[in-house]
Protein backbone atom coordinates (compact mmCIF):
# COMPACT_ATOMS: atom_id res chain seq x y z
CA UNK A 1 0.00 0.00 0.00
CA UNK A 2 1.54 3.37 -0.70
CA UNK A 3 0.10 6.12 0.90
CA UNK A 4 -0.62 9.52 -1.18
CA UNK A 5 -0.90 13.16 0.56
CA UNK A 6 -4.31 13.06 -1.37
CA UNK A 7 -5.43 9.33 0.85
CA UNK A 8 -4.16 11.26 3.73
CA UNK A 9 -5.87 14.11 3.35
CA UNK A 10 -9.12 12.56 2.59
CA UNK A 11 -8.84 10.35 5.37
CA UNK A 12 -7.98 13.48 8.01
CA UNK A 13 -11.04 15.43 6.27
CA UNK A 14 -13.13 12.42 8.17
CA UNK A 15 -12.02 13.79 11.39
CA UNK A 16 -14.50 16.95 11.93
CA UNK A 17 -12.67 19.59 13.52
CA UNK A 18 -13.84 23.31 14.84
CA UNK A 19 -12.36 26.05 13.30
CA UNK A 20 -9.80 28.55 14.91
CA UNK A 21 -7.96 31.93 13.61
CA UNK A 22 -4.33 31.83 15.41
CA UNK A 23 -3.42 35.94 16.22
CA UNK A 24 -0.21 37.30 16.96
CA UNK A 25 0.48 40.91 17.68
CA UNK A 26 3.29 41.89 14.78
CA UNK A 27 4.64 45.40 15.93
CA UNK A 28 1.10 46.72 16.38
CA UNK A 29 -0.92 45.28 14.00
CA UNK A 30 -3.07 41.44 13.54
CA UNK A 31 -1.68 38.78 12.22
CA UNK A 32 -4.03 36.41 11.52
CA UNK A 33 -4.13 32.27 10.32
CA UNK A 34 -6.58 30.19 10.39
CA UNK A 35 -6.10 26.50 11.80
CA UNK A 36 -7.91 23.74 12.61
CA UNK A 37 -4.38 21.40 13.92
CA UNK A 38 -5.32 22.85 17.12
CA UNK A 39 -6.03 20.46 19.92
CA UNK A 40 -5.42 20.34 23.99
CA UNK A 41 -2.58 18.72 25.53
CA UNK A 42 -2.50 18.73 29.52
CA UNK A 43 -4.41 20.38 32.27
CA UNK A 44 -1.48 20.81 34.74
CA UNK A 45 0.26 22.85 33.60
CA UNK A 46 -2.68 24.02 30.64
CA UNK A 47 -1.33 22.99 27.57
CA UNK A 48 -2.32 23.29 24.11
CA UNK A 49 -0.83 22.96 20.67
CA UNK A 50 -1.18 24.28 17.31
CA UNK A 51 0.74 22.39 14.59
CA UNK A 52 2.18 25.26 11.63
CA UNK A 53 3.39 25.12 7.91
CA UNK A 54 7.08 26.57 8.38
CA UNK A 55 5.68 28.42 4.77
CA UNK A 56 2.77 30.22 6.63
CA UNK A 57 4.34 33.60 7.87
CA UNK A 58 2.46 33.01 11.02
CA UNK A 59 5.12 30.65 11.74
CA UNK A 60 8.06 33.49 12.13
CA UNK A 61 5.75 35.23 13.75
CA UNK A 62 5.15 32.94 16.54
CA UNK A 63 8.62 32.26 17.24
CA UNK A 64 9.76 35.97 17.26
CA UNK A 65 7.03 36.76 19.39
CA UNK A 66 5.87 33.98 21.33
CA UNK A 67 2.63 34.60 22.50
CA UNK A 68 -0.44 34.27 20.86
CA UNK A 69 -4.07 33.69 21.33
CA UNK A 70 -6.43 31.02 19.48
CA UNK A 71 -10.02 32.03 18.48
CA UNK A 72 -12.57 29.71 18.19
CA UNK A 73 -15.26 30.76 15.37
CA UNK A 74 -18.75 30.59 15.64
CA UNK A 75 -20.96 29.66 13.47
CA UNK A 76 -21.28 33.09 11.30
CA UNK A 77 -17.86 33.43 10.95
CA UNK A 78 -16.78 31.33 7.63
CA UNK A 79 -15.84 34.38 6.05
CA UNK A 80 -13.61 35.60 8.29
CA UNK A 81 -11.75 31.80 8.34
CA UNK A 82 -11.58 31.96 4.25
CA UNK A 83 -10.24 35.07 5.10
CA UNK A 84 -7.23 34.48 7.44
CA UNK A 85 -6.64 31.16 4.78
CA UNK A 86 -6.00 33.17 2.25
CA UNK A 87 -1.70 32.75 2.17
CA UNK A 88 -1.35 36.02 -0.67
CA UNK A 89 -3.64 38.30 1.71
CA UNK A 90 -1.62 41.19 3.19
CA UNK A 91 -5.05 41.36 6.04
CA UNK A 92 -5.17 44.94 5.62
CA UNK A 93 -8.99 44.79 5.23
CA UNK A 94 -10.13 42.44 8.22
CA UNK A 95 -12.91 44.45 8.67
CA UNK A 96 -14.05 43.35 5.42
CA UNK A 97 -14.13 39.49 6.09
CA UNK A 98 -16.47 40.93 9.57
CA UNK A 99 -13.69 40.61 11.80
CA UNK A 100 -12.78 43.29 14.51
CA UNK A 101 -10.20 42.88 17.40
CA UNK A 102 -10.35 44.03 21.01
CA UNK A 103 -6.71 44.06 22.90
CA UNK A 104 -5.41 41.39 25.75
CA UNK A 105 -3.52 43.03 28.89
CA UNK A 106 -0.66 41.48 26.86
CA UNK A 107 -1.65 42.90 23.75
CA UNK A 108 -2.72 39.75 21.83
CA UNK A 109 -5.63 40.18 19.26
CA UNK A 110 -8.65 38.83 20.49
CA UNK A 111 -11.38 38.51 17.25
CA UNK A 112 -14.99 40.01 18.74
CA UNK A 113 -17.97 37.43 18.64
CA UNK A 114 -15.49 34.16 18.75
CA UNK A 115 -17.04 31.47 20.64
CA UNK A 116 -13.95 31.39 22.90
CA UNK A 117 -10.45 32.94 23.14
CA UNK A 118 -7.22 31.41 24.93
CA UNK A 119 -4.39 33.29 25.93
CA UNK A 120 -1.34 31.32 24.86
CA UNK A 121 2.04 31.79 25.99
CA UNK A 122 4.91 29.44 24.25
CA UNK A 123 5.83 26.63 26.29
CA UNK A 124 8.02 24.56 23.76
CA UNK A 125 8.15 23.45 19.94
CA UNK A 126 8.94 20.70 18.24
CA UNK A 127 9.98 20.42 14.54
CA UNK A 128 7.36 17.57 13.05
CA UNK A 129 7.92 17.56 8.91
CA UNK A 130 7.00 20.19 6.75
CA UNK A 131 5.25 21.56 10.14
CA UNK A 132 6.21 22.51 13.73
CA UNK A 133 4.05 21.70 16.63
CA UNK A 134 4.22 25.07 18.99
CA UNK A 135 3.04 24.08 22.27
CA UNK A 136 1.30 26.84 24.37
CA UNK A 137 0.67 27.34 28.47
CA UNK A 138 -3.10 28.89 28.78
CA UNK A 139 -2.84 31.81 30.39
CA UNK A 140 -6.62 33.20 30.01
CA UNK A 141 -9.54 32.04 28.59
CA UNK A 142 -13.10 33.68 27.65
CA UNK A 143 -16.42 32.04 26.44
CA UNK A 144 -19.33 32.86 24.66
CA UNK A 145 -22.71 31.37 24.36
CA UNK A 146 -23.51 30.34 20.65
CA UNK A 147 -22.90 27.12 18.16
CA UNK A 148 -19.01 26.71 16.15
CA UNK A 149 -18.17 26.36 12.79
CA UNK A 150 -16.96 22.89 11.68
CA UNK A 151 -14.85 21.60 8.72
CA UNK A 152 -15.54 18.10 7.80
CA UNK A 153 -14.12 16.76 4.14
CA UNK A 154 -12.83 20.58 3.15
CA UNK A 155 -16.25 21.85 3.85
CA UNK A 156 -17.81 24.08 6.61
CA UNK A 157 -19.89 22.62 8.14
CA UNK A 158 -23.13 23.85 11.23
CA UNK A 159 -23.77 21.60 13.61
CA UNK A 160 -26.64 19.47 14.35
CA UNK A 161 -28.12 17.46 17.32
CA UNK A 162 -27.41 13.43 16.02
CA UNK A 163 -30.89 12.44 14.36
CA UNK A 164 -31.71 15.14 12.80
C1 LIG B 1 -10.08 25.06 7.70
C2 LIG B 1 -8.60 25.33 7.56
C3 LIG B 1 -7.73 24.88 8.52
C4 LIG B 1 -6.35 25.11 8.41
N1 LIG B 1 -5.52 24.65 9.39
C5 LIG B 1 -4.19 24.90 9.32
C6 LIG B 1 -3.33 24.46 10.37
O1 LIG B 1 -3.75 23.88 11.35
N2 LIG B 1 -2.00 24.73 10.25
C7 LIG B 1 -1.48 25.41 9.16
O2 LIG B 1 -0.26 25.61 9.12
N3 LIG B 1 -2.28 25.84 8.16
C8 LIG B 1 -3.63 25.62 8.22
N4 LIG B 1 -4.46 26.08 7.24
C9 LIG B 1 -3.88 26.83 6.11
C10 LIG B 1 -3.55 28.27 6.52
O3 LIG B 1 -4.69 28.93 7.06
C11 LIG B 1 -3.06 29.05 5.27
O4 LIG B 1 -1.94 28.40 4.72
C12 LIG B 1 -2.73 30.49 5.60
O5 LIG B 1 -2.71 31.20 4.39
C13 LIG B 1 -1.37 30.73 6.25
O6 LIG B 1 -1.29 32.11 6.50
P1 LIG B 1 0.05 32.88 6.81
O7 LIG B 1 1.01 32.60 5.68
O8 LIG B 1 -0.38 34.32 6.88
O9 LIG B 1 0.57 32.39 8.11
C14 LIG B 1 -5.84 25.83 7.31
C15 LIG B 1 -6.75 26.31 6.34
C16 LIG B 1 -8.10 26.05 6.46
C17 LIG B 1 -9.04 26.57 5.41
Amino acid sequence: MSLTASDFRQAMGCFATGVTVITVDQEGKVHGMTANAFTAVSLDPVLVLVCVDHRARTHAHLHARKRFGVNVLRNDQQTISEYYARSAETHQHPEAAGARFDRTAQGTPVLQGALAYLECRLHSTETAGDHTIFIAEVEEVLVRDGEPLLYFRSQYRDIEPVGH
